[in-house]
């Protein structure tokens, strides 16, 4: 087959893929790209939510009458009318849905939705959604990380870990640093506002969801209402960012489908910017106490690293912040620890490269920190805590090329201009700082299938329940099918975002491109393995008797690896056989481990310059550079996108972005985008990108995962900089004015 990288060392690949121009582009900026929001029918009624303004305590009454006489009302669904539903499905990161907030009379956070109203037109449902009069009983809420009356779940996720004897080491270490970080809780703000429309055909459900995971929709949605899986479909051709905000299937997702049930009709709910902050998550709030100890030539002797952060009353979810400490460096002793404290929040969930982020914020930071404390260069540190094999298990990585990273970055940023002097650069009266940090994230892959199909004409059609949440996933797959199967680009097309397609995992985790891939890979090989079939007793055929290993394809035919002239076109093979296409099945079911390797993660070198004016406050971000290694990268164009809206995304995190709730009521002070700030074109300054290393030998496409892995350092280079610029060392995010004066 034609450059496919099985890491021989002998393929024809390359590690950058052509860039090609997303291929649902013209669809976008003709806005025809069909978003959950855009699906309408006929018969469509509308439904807005009520939510609860306490938060914790009990609903002791509900008058709908006004709401229910209101013009255009159709049903105002509420905890005393609500058809019964059974509890939803774990996934392996917790509950698929958080709590059914319908459940019961039950109040477990500020925003809980109370009631859906249901009417003819969406004016009318958020009108008459105003006229629901809720009684409460409160009760004392919940609030605040410290809150000594908060639960505190000690090791939930079994993610804690020992190697060695951190305590002794810490003991006797010659340097000792011990510091605590904070970071805000921070709403995942996609621009598409998550929307969900519900249609029931007796008992089989349909549903266009804002969802980066339509399989576990489907599954929530069978569970809960007691069908059969193939009785649901979910839909999500395109989706409007995602960030992580679609990766649970959240309640108002099951109170549309819940609502389109009672009415009858297909609903559609499309939520509001406000409550977006109360309904899809984001990065919870964050304590971490971080302990190194290092010899003083440099060389880490014990990490311990404690992380808590903030949960949701009665539910579950995953917040790894300890979880790449321990394989980040060739440290002999590691310690992590994990918490999570629950409060009447609405339910955390996840945002962009989640608890990784965060972690890597303090050990990126503490590690500048002993730098300096012992007077090395930051890069030259790390380089002396090179884990040059996985450090757990003491297996070779499958690939990691962070030492590559940190060398293209600092020449790509000018790393030896810097003075290493405290507030020694200047401009003007801007006071300058270089910072840098080193990123290891982790590794993902779940199973995931494909079908591949090859027609009369000579195009192909690729099909999978994954989704493209805007990150080139169209694209890519067009790239790599083209690639497999020998056509044009323009002779393939890819369908995704359907759950009634092979199934496909979220796309989420930095895993969907890789696993997709590689179904996309063993799906080619099924297919041409097809035509081969077809074709085995066939004296009119060149390739009679042939096997999949003597052949491979190009231009629109298969012929033989050692000698291109013998073979023939896809086209004539289905002609002559008087077949309308050829389908195959592809599938891949990564295991973590075997072959006597490590799976390797994406590594990164993230690099900034900043300007401070100390006596305003003031903190300007003047470049970025971000060197990654994520193995092959697929399409250099869309790859470059998604590193540069992490580090946006990283930006945001550090200088803007925090979720206020007002420990008094659990209120979110500043659910609108004129109050909650992410970054606007004015806090972005150029942002470099490059990719080194090779394609990792553990996959058969030799990527990595890209979604989040330029994300995950930007805090640390952002506040190592700071403090090189002006000796103040920031160990809380978001970085504020009043920390800089
Ligand atoms: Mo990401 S938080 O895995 O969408």
């Amino acid at each position: 087959m034609t450059a496919v990288p099985r890491s021989t060392g002998t393929e024809p690949y390359k590690l950058l893929g052509d860039p090609v121009d997303r291929v649902d582009g013209p669809l976008k900026v003709t806005g025809t790209a069909p978003y959950p929001s855009d699906v309408t029918f006929p018969s469509l009624a509308h439904a807005a939510l009520v939510q609860s303004t306490i938060a914790a305590g009990t609903i002791s009454g509900i008058d709908a009458g006004a709401a229910e006489a209101a013009p255009g009302v159709l049903a105002v669904i509420t905890h005393e009318n609500v058809p019964a539903l059974a509890p939803g499905p774990m996934t392996p990161f917790g509950p698929a849905s958080p709590p059914f907030p319908l459940r019961d009379n039950r109040i477990v956070h500020r925003g809980q939705h109370v009631a859906i109203v249901v009417a003819e037109t969406h004016e009318q449902a958020i009108a008459a959604a105003r006229l629901v009069k809720i009684q409460y009983e409160e009760t004392a809420s919940v609030l605040g990380i410290n809150n000594p009356q908060a639960p505190v779940l000690r090791n939930p996720w079994g993610l804690e870990m020992q190697r060695g004897d951190a305590a002794a080491a810490l003991e006797s270490a010659e340097v000792v640093y011990d510091e605590t970080f904070s970071i805000a809780a921070e709403t995942n703000n996609p621009l598409g506002l998550f929307a969900t429309v519900a249609r029931w055909e007796g008992d089989r459900l349909s549903v266009h969801d804002s969802t980066q995971w339509p399989m576990m929709v489907r599954q929530t949605l069978a569970t809960v209402f007691g069908v059969p899986e193939s009785n649901v479909r979910v839909l999500v051709p395109f989706l409007g960012g995602g960030f992580g905000a679609g990766l649970r299937a959240h309640p108002h997702v099951i109170l549309t489908a819940v609502a389109a049930r009672v009415v009858g009709r297909p609903v559609k709910l499309v939520l509001t910017r406000p409550q977006m902050f109360t309904s899809v998550g984001g990065r919870p709030e964050t304590r971490q106490r971080l302990r190194l100890g290092a010899s003083r030539d440099g060389r880490l002797v014990a990490i311990d690293h404690e992380g808590t952060s903030t949960l949701a009353a009665e539910d579950a979810n995953l917040d790894p912040i300890i979880a790449v400490t321990s394989t980040a460096y060739a440290c002999p002793n590691v310690a992590t620890h994990d918490h999570q404290v629950r409060l009447n929040i609405p339910s955390p969930g996840w945002m962009r490269a989640p608890g990784v982020a965060e972690g890597n914020f303090a050990l990126e930071s503490a590690l500048d920190e002993v730098s300096y404390k012992l007077g090395l260069d930051p890069i030259e540190l790390r380089l002396r805590n090179y884990a040059e094999v996985q450090p757990n298990s003491g297996l070779p990585w499958s690939s990691k090329a962070l030492r590559d990273c940190y060398r293209v970055g600092a020449e790509r940023f000018g790393w030896t201009k810097r003075n290493p002097a405290v507030g020694s650069m200047r401009d003007g009266r801007w006071l300058v700082g270089y910072g840098m940090a080193g990123v290891t994230y982790e590794w993902y892959q779940a199973p995931c299938q494909v079908s591949v199909s090859i027609s009369r004409d000579g195009t192909a059609l690729l099909r999978s329940a994954a989704t493209d949440i805007g990150t080139g996933t169209y694209t890519v797959a067009t790239q790599l099918a083209a690639e497999l199967l020998g056509l044009d680009i323009k002779q393939v097309h890819v369908e995704l975002g359907d759950s009634d397609f092979p199934p496909a995992p979220q796309s989420g985790g930095s895993g969907l491109a890789t696993s997709l891939g590689a179904a996309i890979h063993d799906g080619a090989r099924n297919v041409l393995t097809a035509f081969l079939s077809v074709v085995a007793d066939d004296d009119r055929s060149p390739l009679r008797g042939k096997n999949v290993n003597d052949i491979t394809a190009a231009h629109g035919r298969i012929h033989l690896v050692n000698d291109p002239a013998i073979g023939e076109s896809y086209r004539d093979i289905l002609a002559r056989h008087q077949l309308e296409r050829m389908t195959a099945h592809g599938e891949i079911n990564p295991k973590g481990d075997g072959a006597g390797m490590a799976p390797a993660p994406p590594f990164a070198a993230q690099f900034a310059e900043v300007r401070v004016d100390k006596d305003l406050g003031l903190l300007r971000i003047a470049r970025m550079v971000t060197a990654v290694d994520a193995g092959r990268i697929l399409n250099e164009k869309t790859a470059r996108s998604q590193i540069i809206g992490a580090v946006v995304m990283g930006i945001g995190m550090t200088l803007l972005e925090e979720t206020i709730f007002d420990p008094a009521t659990g209120r979110i002070a500043n659910a609108t985008f004129g109050d909650y700030l992410i970054p606007v074109n004015a806090d972005i300054p150029e942002l470099d990108v490059a990719f080194v290393g090779e394609p990792d030998r553990f996959t058969p496409i030799g990527t990595k995962g890209l979604g989040e892995v330029g994300t995950i350092g930007v805090s640390a280079a952002i506040a190592n900089a700071v403090y090189h610029a002006t000796g103040r060392r920031i160990r809380s995010l978001p970085i504020t004015i009043d920390q800089l004066l």
